[in-house]
């Protein structure tokens, strides 16, 4: 069961967060958006105020968010917005429940699995969880959750983005640290995806830069990509408008 924000009317479009988020990050999203859609913006398992999962995964992650959808008695296929994790959750729901969707929008995110030394950096920051708590990784993410233009102008997403991470739970930041360390590689379904797809990224963004946002585009067939000036990771919250630009102009081309 996910706790999720619900807000508006029109075409369902759903937004799945980054690590070690929750549903939040999608303010900016959610309020410019809410007066032309139905937007779902759910807490991923173990995150925010969703309770944990026993066995997770981010096929049960996906899984969570079509039986979220069950749940709403939404029966339509919806638009999912995913960004970095959540983008690797809607590759997920894309592989497992095609007929569900309309739309995908895959921001700041990638296909391929993490290789053996991302595996043990995983394993590291498990470690270190465990041992100190949530905040103790979080000054260390930061610097690559963020471009230099938001590290340099504006302290207060910095901020933001510091109190967002720190308020998560460690056995949640734990169960999803496993759960990205050994997610399948989406490579070999890319060409399968047969909806409208948005390829979005931030220009300055160093976990999956604009050269890897440019590889998916090309392996998911008719997908467009759109590069966000002044923006990392968090593309959605560091240049909000030209995100919320990108994601406006293809919503209205496929509804
Ligand atoms: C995220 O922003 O969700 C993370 O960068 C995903 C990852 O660590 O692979």
């Amino acid at each position: 069961m996910l706790i999720s924000t619900d807000k508006g009317s029109g075409p369902v479009v759903v937004f799945l967060h980054a690590f070690p988020l929750d549903r939040r990050m999608w303010l900016g999203q959610i309020e410019s958006l809410a007066d032309m859609y139905r937007v779902i913006a759910p807490d991923l398992p173990g995150f925010g105020d969703s309770p944990l999962l026993a066995q997770p995964s981010i096929d049960a992650f996906a899984d969570q968010v079509a039986e979220h959808l069950d749940d709403k008695d939404i029966s339509q296929p919806v638009t999912l917005v995913g960004l970095s994790m959540g983008g690797y959750v809607a590759l997920a729901f894309a592989r497992r429940q095609p007929h569900r969707l309309a739309g995908l929008v895959l921001a700041d995110t990638k296909a391929p699995p993490d290789d053996p030394a991302a595996r043990a950096q995983r394993d590291q920051l498990i470690a270190t969880v465990r041992r100190a708590g949530v905040t103790a990784i979080v000054d260390a993410m930061l610097p690559k959750l963020l471009g230099s233009s938001t590290q340099h102008a504006r302290p207060e997403v910095v901020a933001a983005t510091r109190q967002l991470a720190s308020s998560q739970r460690s056995e949640g930041v734990i169960a999803a640290l496993q759960a990205l360390r050994d997610r399948p590689d989406a490579t070999p379904h890319l060409q399968q995806i047969a909806v409208p797809t948005l390829v979005l990224v931030g220009e300055e963004d160093t976990i999956t830069p604009p050269s890897i946002a440019q590889s998916l585009a090309q392996a998911i067939p008719g997908a467009r990509l759109v590069v966000i000036p002044q923006a990392g990771h968090l593309a959605n919250a560091e240049n909000p408008t030209a995100f919320n630009d990108g994601l406006l102009t293809f919503l209205t081309g496929i509804s």
